[in-house]
């Protein structure tokens, strides 16, 4: 459990090798017989065209970013890069103040916030290290290897923040970053999900058969739309709803940061299943539409379990079932968007609010200053 080191010498993976993929056929005609052939002048390799590329097992040269052929995932790298912030520019100062004041909080505040970093801390250690270690291995698009490097640097950015809380409260250390071994609500979401980030970060895990793909596909939503896109939204609720009543704003500031990346990540996860799912229709059974049906029903109930363990009690104008129904409006909303049928009739939103922190295009310029300074303020001057 939780173990990420690598065992072994991988295989040659796309971009590892200058010659051509096995299999990779010249457009207007036959692959050459032998790699002296391909070297031979007049006879070198074809350049590779939009056609050529595909999300998973491509057989063009993964090196190549352009002729762009998914420009959604291009957008999404520029964006978030124009997004960039750092944890140390948001003033914790307030936050502070108010944890060292014994009447700052109350007891049931101070368990969630000791809880909900306990998630944390550790999540986006884990969603990085599937990224880095699984994900990017088996994605042959290039354009989407360039996303996934910029959302590897956002998670780290993501464990800065979170540790960066912990440090400025001075809560006790080893209690939450081994809080995903001794809280058996946060032990439970990650051991739901280790399964799923093995599979990508076995060494002799290969894609190229039906059921390896339907393995990369079925992990590759479990991250995207159950971890980052239902796993993380109690924690970001609960957050920001302390924001909202004017406490522990330094720390709500860093989640509204993290939350709008976290949105971006999980649209372009959803992106990459829908154009697999278009590339490679025959992946996208009934048996195992019903699996992921499965695994959305386990996910929303350990989240809830989870809401239930934090709030044990209403705190913050919250209460764990409330937040049974925003999970199960967030899970339809997540099966709507990869092509399932939703799984729980009827579910409303009882955190309108949170939509609106989500939506980007209505959020107030509370970004855009930022945006602006880093889109300027990292030029180079050659006076
Ligand atoms: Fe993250
Ligand atoms: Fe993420």
């Amino acid at each position: 459990m939780l173990n990420f080191e690598e065992e072994g010498t991988l295989n040659p993976l796309p971009g590892l090798s200058l010659q051509p993929r096995a299999g990779f056929v010249p457009a207007g005609g036959a692959a050459p017989a032998t790699s002296d052939e391909r070297f031979t002048a007049g006879n070198a390799f074809r350049r590779i065209t939009v056609e050529d590329k595909r999300i998973i097992n491509s057989r063009a040269d993964v090196n190549q970013l352009v002729p762009f052929k998914y420009k959604w995932a291009w957008e999404k790298y520029i964006s978030a890069c124009a997004n960039h912030w750092m944890p140390q520019e948001v003033n914790m100062s307030r936050d502070i103040a108010l944890w060292k004041d014994p009447n700052g909080l109350t007891d049931d505040e101070r368990r969630l916030i000791k809880r909900n970093l306990g998630f944390f801390v550790t999540a986006d250690s884990l969603a990085a290290n599937n990224i880095v270690l699984g994900t990017y291995r088996h994605i042959t698009a290039p354009e989407c290897r360039q996303y996934l490097l910029r959302q590897a640097f956002e998670e780290a950015i993501h464990t800065h923040a979170y540790q960066y809380i912990v440090e400025s409260l001075a809560l006790d250390e080893g209690e939450v970053f081994n809080a995903y071994h001794e809280i058996a609500s946060i032990r439970d979401k990650d051991e739901f999900l280790i399964p799923f980030i093995d599979t990508l970060t076995d060494p002799a895990f290969r894609t190229g058969t039906a059921e390896n793909d339907q393995k990369l596909l079925k992990s590759l939503i479990v991250f995207s739309c159950l971890m980052e896109g239902l796993f993380f939204y109690v924690g970001f609720t609960q957050i920001l709803a302390l924001g909202r009543q004017n406490k522990m704003t330094g720390s709500a500031e860093q989640y509204q940061y993290i939350l709008r990346d976290e949105s971006m990540h999980c649209n372009f996860g959803i992106d990459l299943v829908n154009q697999i799912k278009l590339e490679n229709p025959h992946l996208w059974t009934s048996a195992f539409r019903e699996e992921l049906a499965e695994l959305f029903r386990k996910g929303v109930e350990l989240e809830y379990r989870y809401a239930e363990d934090t709030m044990p009690r209403g705190v913050l104008g919250l209460n764990a079932p409330m937040f049974k129904e925003y999970l199960r409006y967030i899970a339809n909303r997540r099966c709507q968007q990869i092509g399932l049928d939703v799984l729980y009739a009827g579910a409303t939103n009882p955190f309108p609010w949170m939509s609106e922190m989500t939506d980007l295009k209505k959020e107030r310029n509370f970004f855009e200053t930022r945006v602006i300074e880093y889109q300027t303020g990292g030029a180079l001057s050659w006076d």
